[in-house]
């Protein structure tokens, strides 16, 4: 596996790949890898000759009381992790070679229709750092396909509206919630919780799974499921819930009764721990 800290020696590299007609598939990360991320590079793999992974912490896209210092560095792990999944190149710029002229720079901005709801009212600008970030390694890599996570819904949805919007040459996936056995949704920031919190943590998608079933039965009262929903996280021990909402997939917008397709997007936190899951319902009859 090449490691690329460089733009130009990775543009290189795509370039000679792609003047042997070889395709590259492109899964961006933030590093700290766990079983999630690499099921991501599985399907690249499936699609794609080459596969690049980025690791870059973006600065960007936290906000200014987040955890962007604290947000685990685990190089050397992460390059053999990757390694052993055969992924054929690792893009890992610093701070300085993804963002030259500093703070004062061109950003790409979804409309507040996506991006200002859900986890963007809870984040203000964490939106534009996602895309504006996506945007640039997309121009660097240049990948026929990019693999992203279910596990962050809106973030794919802002992504998908981005390259639609500006006709971006990409194919893009979404893959399945890589999981532990006990249902928790995987993420770089379960380590935080303590022995007492990861024991609560699964009750999340538990309680997605409640509201699923109920719909599933029949039952289209959303508020009334979410705020039920919602008292029983408290019940279980977490300590805030930031929302639950059954949406449109694609609007992001409250669900109507009568659509066929349904996500329940929920966070809720255990100390300082934000944990995101969701549960999307497609094509029911
Ligand atoms: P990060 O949180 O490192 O996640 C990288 C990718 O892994 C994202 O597409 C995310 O949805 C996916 N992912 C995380 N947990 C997952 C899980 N349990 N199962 C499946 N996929 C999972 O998301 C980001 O980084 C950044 O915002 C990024 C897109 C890299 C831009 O900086």
């Amino acid at each position: 596996m090449q490691v690329f800290k460089t733009i130009k020696s990775l543009r290189e590299q795509v370039q000679a790949w792609k003047s042997q007609g070889l395709t590259v598939g492109f899964v961006p990360t933030m590093g700290n890898l766990h079983a999630g991320h690499l099921s991501l590079i599985h399907v690249a793999r499936e699609q794609c000759d080459r596969v690049i992974a980025s690791i870059f912490v973006n600065p960007l896209q936290f906000g200014p009381n987040e955890d962007f210092d604290s947000y685990p560095r685990t190089f050397d792990a992460d390059q053999s992790k990757l390694k052993a999944q055969m992924v054929d190149g690792l893009f890992f710029p610093s701070v300085d070679e993804m963002y030259p002229s500093g703070e004062i720079q061109t950003t790409v901005h979804v409309p507040a229709e996506l991006t200002g709801l859900l986890e963007g009212a809870s984040r203000p600008g964490h939106f534009d750092g996602v895309t504006t970030v996506v945007n640039k390694l997309f121009n660097m890599v240049q990948p026929d396909v990019a693999v992203f996570g279910q596990k962050d819904f809106q973030q794919f949805a802002v992504i998908s509206k981005m390259v639609t919007d500006l006709a971006m040459p990409v194919k893009l996936i979404r893959a399945p919630i890589g999981r532990d056995e006990d249902g928790l949704a995987l993420s770089s920031r379960n380590q935080y919780l303590t022995q007492e919190q990861r024991a609560i943590a699964p009750k999340l998608y538990t309680t997605l799974l409640d509201i699923e079933l109920a719909i599933k039965s029949g039952n289209r009262d959303f508020t009334a499921l979410t705020m039920a929903a919602s008292k029983q996280l408290l019940l279980h021990g977490f300590d805030f819930v930031d929302y639950i909402h059954v949406v449109n997939p694609i609007t992001l917008m409250a669900s109507k009764a009568c659509d066929g397709s349904f996500v329940i997007l929920a966070v809720a936190k255990l100390g300082n721990t934000r944990l995101l899951d969701n549960i999307l319902l497609s094509k029911l009859d």
